[in-house]
Parts: C-alpha cells; structure tokens; sequence
C-alpha cells in the first residue's frame, strides 16, 4: 500500500474543527466550558489556537500570560483532540508599534502606516522578526511536547509588500546577489536604455511605486521576485525555533488558492504540509454552482500538486457565509457536506472552518461559525457540522491516499506576473487564471483526474501537458518540453506563449521563441478582438475526428505552420484561410498548438478527443451529467470515488460496478440518484 502519513502522526484521522479563540471569551468560562461540551456534539477532533493571540500572550513587553493558553491546551489532551498551535505574528499588539515604529509598513507611495487592522507588518524588520522568534520559541518551550500538539500553523496569511528603507536595503541585496554584483547586467535585463532609465548606481534603485518607477518591466517582476522571498524568508525566521525545538511537529501557513503575491511553488518547499483557506462564492446569479464548483476543484488540486500529490490540508472555510464578499450568501442544504467532501476527495485530509465561534463584536460578528451568538446546538449550520463531523469518521482509510494524475495543467506563479503586467493585448481580458481552468473544465466534467503544475516541473509522468499562454519560458523549459514530446508526450499550448524569457525580454528570432521547435509553427503577429467581435475556427479533415465550426474571441495569433500540420483555419477576415489550430509530430509525441482564445465547446470537443486519443482514465466509466463530477484517491489497492452534484436538481448516473457507500454501508449498483447538491463516496470492490 501507497499512503502519506497522517497529517499529526498521533491523529490517524480527517481532522474536523476550525479556528478557535477562546482569548475572546476569558471573562465568561462558562463559554468555553460549553465550547468544549459542543465541539465533541459537532464531531470536531482538531481545533486551532493562538492565530491572533499575541496581545493575549504577551499583554506587556516582556509580560507574559500563558495560563489561559495552558488550560486551552490540557483540555484538547483531556478530550482526546488534536491542536494545531498558531505562531501569533499575523496581528501585533499596539505596545510594539507604539514602541518600534520600524515594524509598520510603508505603502508604495512611500506613506508609513498607523497601528491597526492585521497582515501588516514589515517583513524586513530585525525587531519584528526578533520578538516573533522570541514567542514563537517560548511556545515551541511550552507547548512543544504537549500531548495535544500535532501542527504549528505559522502565522495567517501572508501577504502584501512593505516600502520601508530597511525592506529597499533588502531589495537593493537582492539585486546585487542576483545579478552577481553586476549593474551593467542589471541594465542589460531591465533593458534600461529604454526612456533613459539606465542606473549608474546601486544605491538608486528603489522599488515601483505610483509616483515614481512603475513601467520598467524587468524591476517589477524583480520586485515581485523579492516580495516573494523576502516573505519565504520571514518564514523562515518564524520556524527556526520550532525547528530546533520541536523537530517533528510538522509546520504549514495557510495559503490563499490562487493569491498572486507569493511564488507559492517557492514556500511550499519549506512547508512539511500545505494548507489553504477556501471561501468558494457558492449560489451567485453570475454562474451555475457548478462552474464554482470546478474553480474550486482547480485550486484544490493546485495545492495537492504543491507537495507532488501529498495530501493538503483545508484549513478554513465557513459551515455557512462569509462577511466580506458582495452577496453573504447561506450556503443552501446540502452544500456544506458537499463542498466539504469535495476538499476531501481532491485530497484534504482535514475539513476547517473559519470560524469556531462567532465573535461578539468587531470585524467578524457576522461571520458564518459553527456556534452563532444563540450559542446551542439547535441550529441549522450546527446540524450540518455534525453531520459533516460523522461522515468524516467514516474516512478514516482515505487518510494519506493520493492520486496519479496522467493530465498536467501548467498554471506557473512567474508566468502569471509577467503576463498581467505586459502592456499589449487587452490587458483587461488577459484571464490568465481563467483561462487555464477553462482548459480544466472539459477533464472534471469527464472525472479525470488533473494536476496543477508549474513550468519548471517534472512532466515525465504524464500523458498530456497542457500549457495555455505560457508567455514566459525559463531557461530549459523549452528544452524540457521537447524531450517529453519526443518520448511520446502530447503538449498542449496556445496563442501568446514562448515570448519572454525569465527577465521579460522578448525572444528573438521569432515567437513562440523556445515553443517554436516542438510546436513547428512560426507566430508572425497577434490580432487583439473588441469584446463584441469573433472571428471562426474551420476544422480542416483531421485525425481528431472534429469537424464543423467554432467561435473564437479575443485573441487571434497569425501562425505559419512551419513543420506542423493544420488542423483548422480562421474563418473570416484578412486572415481567412490561415492555420488557427496545429498539431506537430515531434519524436513520438504530438505537441498542439491554438492559435485563437476558443470558447468552452472547442476545448470540450478538442479534449475530449485526445481523453479517447490518449486512452486516459476516467474515475469512473459513467457518462456523467453535467455538472456532476467524479475524482477519486487511492492507496495503490483501494480506489475511494466521490460523486459530486454541485446542480440544485437531481441528477443520475449509471454505475460500471459494484460499490460500497462509505457513508451508508450500502452497495450501489446500477442507478445511482443524485439529490441536488449530492455527494457520495463509493469504495471500489475488488
Ligand atoms: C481569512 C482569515 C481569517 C478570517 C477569514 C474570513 O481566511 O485567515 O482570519 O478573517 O478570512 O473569511
Ligand atoms: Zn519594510
């Protein structure tokens, strides 16, 4: 058998729980004595502390008040539950700003904060990363072989850029180590001859900012660059205690799905298990569920792909609404278990929410919790807890199981940076991240299983890579690419791909620069659509059996197919006729190329072509209506498959086998009927 260990070694179970702030609630303890009677109601096994208990903990500089924290912690051991101990440094206390101004942020208009709010410290500062050591190693002291104590959850959220001197002193060592103390390099990338922008000094190099530099393309995706590890590397400071002192409590930071600022592919290296906080905006009247259903699948497989398939963790999400978005929508009956098995069944190990219990005051009273102010049980969203709780106890043998993908998406953090900031297309109908779960959305709605990869990765083990708009090449991707073409891979790429190296500056020679090889075409120029134009894609007679006529929108790429074979032509305008859709036998493998931004049809009719194609494997032989989607998770021996109906009606599918419902015990054979927002768990018998 092919399993993870569980997340806490001790805790061989779906963590159930969410965040806990029983700091809020010290002058009533007759509210934590009833906390503690309701998670075990709610069926909650794993609560987290201390996210934003700095002030709690360490009232007064040098003042500290660990007996609240103590008695938390004593009765998770005494009830047989799990803590996961946060590190405090998401929210600072008043005294440490008042007294070490140098820890608030500067803005990138150069204006210094005030105290207040939270995720707003300076990630350079030697005294804020010197008292987050200091707490953290008292808490690594205290707690660190405390029979509770499974994960340290370091900090919350990470994110934003601080503009201080002391962050543009950082920036300034980064540089020169990157380019090798270089200036002239620097220049040469940044390609600074441009509007007179060339640096005869180190020390006039500041970073982008609205009233200053802001359209230097190489100094913004450089700034992006040092955000980025200069965040990794507070991290790092952050778990050097925990580290020492407690080398096998495993550490996470809850990560934000798709959350730009941070190369998230960088941080997960130092992360033992990645974590995510997904607020899905269910039940808009902007799109079906079932379209949020798949973004949310993308990101969840997205963070299973972080760690090469290792089970993750949801580490928030609400049992009902959030606060803070347009529309606070009630999830409807039946969404919570859904959209909580889903995390499960792209491979979360645990289930969290964000919140335990609802706040009394401030920012997130209203916030959905398991326990709103009524503070019982008898509640709708309790309910629901509940049962989510009892069907998790049901899992337990899905614990650690993974899954081996044959599809990759490339969806690569650089790339991303890049894209959005070029100034040419439309910038505003870029959609980079849309536009990679567009290609996405054909392989859920067929049950196949994907990963989320980036463009430095490993592809030997896949089928199929697909790389929409990969703009921006590294050194060796393209070579890669050609070597897994060759051995027989199938690559997927589109329009606006291959056009800058690392540094953003174009490949000479001829788009799709590093692509063009393997690709055989030759991208001369690109036509940018008004949102109301389309231009049509003909298929030509081709070995994917599509025939007919397509809309294309957006963006039409003027190819010449050098070596590749045309498998469809534009149908209008002064390029009618030319290739708008190519394959390439290259080596054993194929490598396709799209020429125009296609609609959902295209992609569907093209994916499904190369699934039968390529023989990949469905989750299940079942046609599956739309909407309702099938992923699974195995040990090597045992398949688990979750059935999931994210539509508000009922659906059904014909099942190829006999299963076993792991909720019910029962066996299912033939029909299986999908009440709306439906999910099942069916384990294969062999
Ligand atoms: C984030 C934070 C939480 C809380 C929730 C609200 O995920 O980590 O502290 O503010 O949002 O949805
Ligand atoms: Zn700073």
């Amino acid at each position: 058998m092919d399993k993870y260990m569980p997340i806490g070694n001790k805790f061989p179970r779906i963590l159930h729980g969410g965040d806990y702030n029983p700091e809020q609630w010290l002058e009533t303890p007759k509210i934590i004595d009833e906390d503690f009677r309701l998670m075990k109601l709610a069926h909650c096994n794993a609560m987290t502390v201390g996210i934003f208990s700095w002030m709690a903990l360490e009232p007064e500089e040098g003042k500290y008040n660990f007996g609240w924290m103590d008695d938390i912690m004593d009765r998770f051991a005494q009830k047989g539950m799990a803590a996961i101990l946060a590190t405090p440094s998401g929210a600072k206390p008043s005294w440490f700003s008042q007294k070490y101004p140098e820890i608030l942020r500067t803005q990138a208009d150069r204006l210094k904060d005030l105290h207040g709010g939270r995720h707003n410290h300076c990630f350079t500062s030697p005294i804020y990363r010197k008292k987050v050591s200091q707490i953290n190693r008292m808490l690594a002291e205290r707690y660190g072989k405390h029979p509770a104590l499974i994960l340290w959850h370091i900090s919350n959220e990470y994110s934003g850029e601080c503009h201080c001197p002391l962050c543009q002193d950082e920036f300034r060592s980064f540089l020169r180590n990157k380019y090798d103390n270089d200036l002239d390099r620097l220049n040469h990338e940044w390609w600074t001859g441009f509007w007179a922008h060339r640096y005869t000094d180190w020390s006039q190099i500041e970073s982008p900012s609205p009233r200053g530099e802001h359209e230097t393309h190489g100094l913004i995706l450089d700034w992006k660059r040092f955000v980025s590890h200069q965040t990794i590397d507070f991290f790092r400071n952050e778990i050097k205690p925990l580290r020492e002192l407690t080398p096998d409590i495993p550490v996470t930071t809850n990560l934000m799905g798709t959350f730009p600022g941070i190369e998230y592919r960088e941080l997960a290296k130092e992360l033992d298990v990645v974590s995510w906080d997904n607020y899905p905006t269910w039940h808009t009247t902007e799109q079906p569920d079932w379209k949020i259903g798949v973004r949310t699948s993308f990101v969840h497989d997205l963070n299973r792909s972080l760690k090469q398939g290792k089970p993750f963790m949801m580490m928030e999400s609400t049992p009902s609404t959030v606060n803070w978005q347009k529309v606070n929508k009630l999830k409807r009956p039946g969404m919570h278990l859904l959209s909580s098995l889903q995390a499960v069944a792209h491979g979360s190990d645990t289930v969290q929410y964000f919140q335990w219990r609802k706040s009394r005051g401030s920012f997130e009273k209203f916030h959905g919790a398991v326990v709103d102010h009524a503070g019982h049980e008898n509640t709708r969203v309790f309910r629901d807890v509940a049962q989510v709780g009892q069907a998790l106890e049901k899992l337990d043998e899905v614990v650690g199981t993974t899954v081996h993908p044959q599809v990759a998406i490339i969806f690569d953090w650089e790339n991303r940076w890049a894209i959005e900031e070029a100034q040419a297309l439309a910038r505003d109908r870029i959609k980079y991240e849309e536009t990679c779960i567009s290609h996405y959305t054909a392989f859920w709605m067929q049950g196949v299983t994907v990963d989320i990869i980036g463009a430095r990765e490993d592809f030997s083990q896949y089928k199929l890579v697909i790389a929409p708009m990969l703009y921006m090449t590294h050194p060796g991707v393209g070579q890669r690419i050609e070597s897994f073409v060759r051995e027989g891979g199938t690559f997927v790429t589109s329009y606006w791909s291959g056009i800058v190296n690392e540094n953003d500056l174009c490949h000479l020679g001829g788009f799709p620069g590093p692509l063009r090889g393997v690709t055989g075409v030759w991208s001369e120029e690109i036509d940018t659509l008004h949102p109301d134009e389309n231009n049509n894609l003909i298929m030509n007679d081709n070995s994917l059996g599509l025939f007919g006529t397509y809309r294309v929108q957006d963006f039409c790429d003027l190819i010449h197919a050098e070596s590749a074979q045309v498998l469809a032509v534009y149908g209008d305008d002064f390029y009618q006729g030319r290739p708008a859709l190519t394959v390439n036998r290259f080596g054993k493998g194929n490598a396709y190329y799209m020429a125009a931004r296609t609609g959902a049809d295209f992609l569907d009719n093209f994916y499904n072509a190369l699934m039968e194609k390529l023989l990949l494997t469905r989750t299940i032989k079942a046609k599956l209506p739309r909407g309702v989607t099938a992923q699974h998770r195995t040990d090597g021996q045992n398949r688990y498959i979750f059935i999931m109906n994210f539509n508000a009606k009922k659906e059904e599918i014909s099942l190829d086998g006999i299963y076993t419902d792991m909720l019910t015990g029962e066996d299912r054979q033939g029909i299986l009927e999908l009440n709306p927002y439906d999910v099942k768990v069916l384990k294969e018998n062999k």
